[in-house]
């Protein structure tokens, strides 16, 4: 079964909107792990819209499972993640206008700005994976890069209607899977999953690790953040 890594940035941003100290992205880590969180994950942006550059300090300190920081390629960023030392990083494309991270890194486009950061990270032993879209052209740059996992873009399938679009859209993550794995990297997959959706992406082969925030953070503000990781790695194991 794969790994249930859980994003909490949605924690912090409840608490910026008040700018506030409650709630703590601390304290959800530790209910995540509670509910059996795998990784911890969040993702330092340069704007800082939600989890701040503290909550990575503290999270590297108090997480018992390994942190997975996201991050995009800037000098600022990657300073810091060479000095806290997250147990692996997940190099991410950002704009500052996007409500969220909207598509898989341009591997292909940036190779040599990617190798170099990777091979920063990767010195200090830091496991570097690149999110990408399900295109065989971004895997093959991304193992050109150095990158030792790509976690795929799992948004276009979650958005797309049930029935042909849905099943074209899992083909394509499938097909992209299948050449991660060929070329000897690790595959994970994230973005937009939630308690129905998530099933068919577990029962992809070789499948080590999904990363899932925004449906287990809003299911934890009804049922509390432990039950909807537990209940998220039930929908993970029941595979549909
Ligand atoms: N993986 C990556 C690389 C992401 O940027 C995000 C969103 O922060 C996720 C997974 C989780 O996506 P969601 O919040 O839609 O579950």
């Amino acid at each position: 079964m794969a790994k249930l890594g859980v994003n909490i940035d949605h924690v912090a941003t409840l608490r910026q909107a008040r700018l506030g100290t409650e709630p703590d992205p601390v304290w959800a880590a530790v209910e995540a792990e509670l509910g059996g969180a795998d990784l911890i994950t969040v993702h330092l942006r340069e704007d800082r819209r939600h989890i701040q550059d503290r909550d990575v300090e503290l999270l590297r300190q108090t997480v018992q499972v390994p942190l997975n920081l996201e991050m995009a390629a800037l000098k600022e960023i990657v300073a810091i993640a060479l000095r806290i030392k997250p147990a692996m990083a997940t190099l991410v494309p950002e704009k500052r206008t996007e409500v969220t991270t909207e598509g898989g890194l341009d591997v292909a486009a940036n190779t040599p700005a990617l190798s170099a950061a990777v091979g920063k990270l990767s010195a200090v032993g830091i496991m570097c994976s690149a999110f990408i879209d399900a295109d065989l052209r971004q895997v093959h740059a991304a193992k050109q890069a150095g990158f030792g996992i790509c976690e795929l873009h799992t948004g276009p399938y979650a958005l797309a209607a049930a029935g042909a679009q849905r099943d074209k859209e899992l083909e394509r993550v499938r097909a992209a899977g299948e050449e991660i794995l060929n070329s000897g990297m690790q595959l994970n997959a994230g973005h937009g999953l939630n308690y129905t959706n998530v099933q068919a992406i577990a029962r992809l082969p070789h499948l080590s690790e999904l990363h899932i925030g925004h449906a287990i953070v809003s299911r934890g503000i009804f049922i509390g953040l432990r039950e909807a990781v537990a209940r998220m790695k039930i929908a993970i194991s029941s595979m549909g």
